[in-house]
């Protein structure tokens, strides 16, 4: 219930105005956001490798309304992999882009806007030796994103997709794309989906998220786990083991400030495991979905909003 409530306040407009404009300490966005810069991410990412983790930068932004605004956040991208490969660091790191940051929503040419923005960031991530993983954003975007995402793999084999296991659809999204070179970020996914399209039990949604690992562990591709989960941490070894995977043809993926001691845990003991580092200054959306995740830590940020700490 509070999960499906935060999660509506999270595209309410006056609620975000609101919650923007007061002085949130930084103790409550930085425990998620590495800060505001490109710099401050290079920064992040510089740390993280320096600890033996690999890194996916995402630049903070959703549903842009503006075409000003998806050219900004292409060029912050192109910055961002610039400073990378700058740094030395593009082998560990990549990027993620959620379309609707990058164009999707623009009306009728929304998707050719998206494409050749996504297109510029993956000529941006070739040259600097690096790839893009698409980000999967709530359910009235599958289609057009797998669709995005198959053009940009034609020229771009690495491009990553993300699969979401509370949608029904997504068993067969993942046999679709189980294939050799197909590199698949499962998750459990973050939106308030209706119950036409998606598991709302959690322990469905458990179960959903086993069966695709499955498929994907057993299959062809590359797959990623994003989850903290510590039950499913130990069912993804088991389905790796079985399926006669060697440690480095899947890797381990969890967010930014989200269980860190675990992360070190499973990189010493030989696995890839990829912290997902946002940065940049829209940070509402992605903090509210956190908020949902986890309604322990929603204390702490109505404490700092009240301006109590
Ligand atoms: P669950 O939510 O059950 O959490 C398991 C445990 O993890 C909790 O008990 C707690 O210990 C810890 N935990 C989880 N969230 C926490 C939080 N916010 N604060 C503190 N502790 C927390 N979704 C999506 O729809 N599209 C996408 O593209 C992506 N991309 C993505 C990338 C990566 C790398 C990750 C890890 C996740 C995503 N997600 C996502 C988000 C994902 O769908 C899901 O909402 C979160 O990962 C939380 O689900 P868990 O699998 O961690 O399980």
């Amino acid at each position: 219930m509070l999960r499906r409530a935060l999660l509506s306040v999270s595209s309410n407009t006056k609620i975000k105005n609101l919650a923007v404009r007061v002085p949130v300490t930084r103790e409550v966005v930085s425990r998620y956001v590495a800060g505001e810069t490109g710099d401050e991410a290079v920064a992040a990412t510089r740390r993280l490798t320096a600890a033996g983790l690999y890194v996916s930068l995402d630049h903070l932004g959703e549903d842009t309304t503006e075409i000003t605004q998806a050219d900004a956040v292409t060029d912050a991208y192109i910055d961002v992999l610039g400073k990378l490969a700058e740094a030395g660091l593009s082998k560990q790191s990549e990027v993620s882009v959620k379309l609707s940051a990058v164009g999707q929503f623009l009306g009728a040419d929304g998707r050719r806007i998206a494409l050749d923005n996504a297109r510029m960031i993956c000529i941006a991530a070739k040259t600097a030796g690096t790839a893009v993983t698409l980000d999967m954003e709530d359910h009235t975007t599958t289609d057009s994103t797998l669709a995005i995402l198959s053009e940009l793999r034609s020229e771009f084999p690495s491009t990553g997709a993300v699969i979401q296991a509370y949608l029904h659809r997504s068993e067969a999204d993942c046999r679709d794309l189980a294939t050799a070179g197909s590199r698949v970020r499962l998750c459990k996914g973050a939106y308030n989906e209706p119950a036409s399209v998606a598991f709302t039990d959690e322990g469905d949604v458990d179960k959903a998220y086993v069966r695709c690992l499955k498929i994907l562990m057993q299959g062809d591709g590359y797959p990623m786990v994003a989850t903290h989960d510590p039950r499913l941490v130990p069912i993804a070894q088991d389905l790796a083991k079985r399926a006669g995977r060697a440690q480095d043809s899947f890797e381990f993926q969890m967010l930014y400030g989200i269980r860190p001691t675990e992360q070190q845990r499973l990189a010493n003991a030989g696995h890839r495991v990829r912290v997902y580092v946002p940065y940049g200054q829209d940070w509402y959306g992605y903090l509210v979905r956190r908020m949902a995740e986890r309604p322990a830590n929603l204390t702490l940020f109505l404490r700092s909003l009240a301006g109590r700490r």
